[in-house]
């Protein structure tokens, strides 16, 4: 791979390089559980590390290995000391922020969260990770990086915030609190599911460790769930009082000490090799083979669901019954010049969400009123969606805490599609004759 290539180029040929075997063009799936050894030496080799190579498709297989590798290569993720891509594809965007909080914060850690995030990472966060040993304090402010600074404690092992988070569309800060973490010594993680690496590179604005879910924008056909940890080489895990899981060898690892043990890329090659293979939260091959399928024309379809998306704030913006509308493309956002500085001003995402005049009543009655627009608890798909928050994707929240994820009755949320933006118009028009 070149890496001169154009994002374009990138989306379409990293990792697709013609099968040495068979010489197929597209990257085949390779629907298999293990992978033979050449020899007794070769087997000990694959499983001390001294050799890289496929042992068993929880850890590692060709198809997930070309869709890492792509991933990798579209968010300027790092390349590790063994040479392996810096990135790891897992069964869901749950599982990779799952996969990469645990990697770092153990029973009786802290991590420092913003609270303006999916309700899912949110309720892993606020709810199940305690559980296990793992406190979060949760900032009241997200934008405000001091807040992150009070909230640390010397047990606090990473700062995790959304990259442009949904309903409430407030972008994050990335520079600001990645200077933050960075001064208390912690990495910060970010999910970029809503924005793609097509519109922010967060790794290169300060963030340290970058996760997805791939069921959204990088499918783009809302046929497969999946998701990636994607790791930037950045952070030194060197202090040996506040990261002891990288710097006291694994007896699980022939007494490994994964850093300075696995050199560059300690992060991601951990969560392999330790997590992944104790949790084994795989990503199956066939779904791998759909997300690559999807990569190739990221940046077609993102261009298309940005200027259709702003096409819906603007008709919004001016609707009478509409009292607000949370859009980073509108100039009257808050958050309108922190998008435009991070993703260059080339689109704002397309997932937004308004407040219809009536509440919850005229809410219901709108989304019923749709027939373009699918009823699912979904984003990111190229059919245009709609959902109603407080009585789904937020409902298992507090009252207290969907306010604070700016949650309220008559919010409804929008992954605007890529149909024909005059129908997508006409439909959402049919919408508010209903609820009216
Ligand atoms: C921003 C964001 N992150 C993570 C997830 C979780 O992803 P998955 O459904 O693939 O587990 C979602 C799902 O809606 C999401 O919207």
């Amino acid at each position: 791979m070149s890496d001169q290539w154009g994002f374009e180029t990138k989306q379409i040929h990293v990792g697709g390089e013609p099968d040495p075997t068979t010489g197929a063009r597209a990257v085949p799936i390779y629907q298999t559980t293990s992978f033979e050894f050449n020899s007794a030496d070769h087997a000990a080799n694959l499983f001390s590390l001294s050799e890289v190579g496929n042992i068993y498709t929880r850890i590692m297989n060709p198809t997930q290995g070309a869709l890492e590798a792509r991933l990798n290569a579209l968010e300027g993720g790092c390349i590790t000391a063994i040479g392996l891509p810096g990135a790891l594809a897992v069964a869901s965007g749950q599982a990779a922020s799952t996969l990469a909080v645990m990697n770092v914060a153990e029973t009786g850690d802290h991590v420092v969260a913003s609270p303006s995030l999916y309700g899912g990472s949110y309720n892993l966060l606020h709810y199940t990770l305690p559980k296990m040993g793992i406190s979060v304090t949760f900032v009241d402010d997200p934008h405000d990086p001091e807040a992150w600074r009070a909230a640390s404690t010397p047990k606090t092992k990473c700062f995790y915030g959304e990259v442009l988070p949904n309903p409430k569309n407030d972008v994050l800060d990335i520079k600001g609190i990645s200077t933050v973490a960075h001064e208390v010594g912690v990495p910060l993680i970010v999910d970029n599911t809503v924005a793609t690496p097509y519109l922010i590179r967060p790794l290169e604005h300060g963030a340290d460790v970058v996760v997805h879910s791939l069921t959204k924008f990088i499918g783009g056909h809302g046929t497969s769930i999946g998701g990636a940890i994607i790791d930037g080489g950045t952070f030194d895990y060197g202090d040996a009082e506040r990261f002891p899981n990288f710097n006291e060898p694994d007896p699980s690892y022939h007494g490994l000490p994964y850093w300075p043990g696995l050199g560059h890329g300690a992060f991601i090659l951990k969560a392999r090799v330790q997590l992944l293979r104790d949790i084994g939260m795989a990503i199956s091959p066939f779904n791998a083979f759909m997300f690559l399928q999807g990569l190739e024309t990221l940046s077609l379809r993102m261009e298309r669901h940005w200027s259709n998306a702003q096409a819906v704030a603007e008709f919004l913006d001016a609707h009478p019954q509409v009292t607000s509308v949370n859009y980073a493309g509108l100039p009257s956002s808050p958050w309108h010049e922190r998008a435009t500085e991070l993703g260059g001003g080339k689109g704002y995402g397309s997932v937004l969400a308004f407040e219809i005049e009536g509440g919850l009543e005229a809410g219901k009655k709108f989304v019923e009123g749709l027939t373009l627009h699918s009823h699912v608890a979904n984003i990111g798909d190229a059919r245009s969606l709609v959902i109603h928050p407080g009585s789904t994707t937020h409902s298992q929240l507090t009252p207290e805490e969907q306010a604070a994820s700016d949650v309220t009755p008559g919010l409804i949320r929008l992954s605007v599609g890529l149909e024909s933006i005059d129908d997508i118009l006409a439909d959402l028009k049919e919408g508010f004759a209903a609820a009216s």
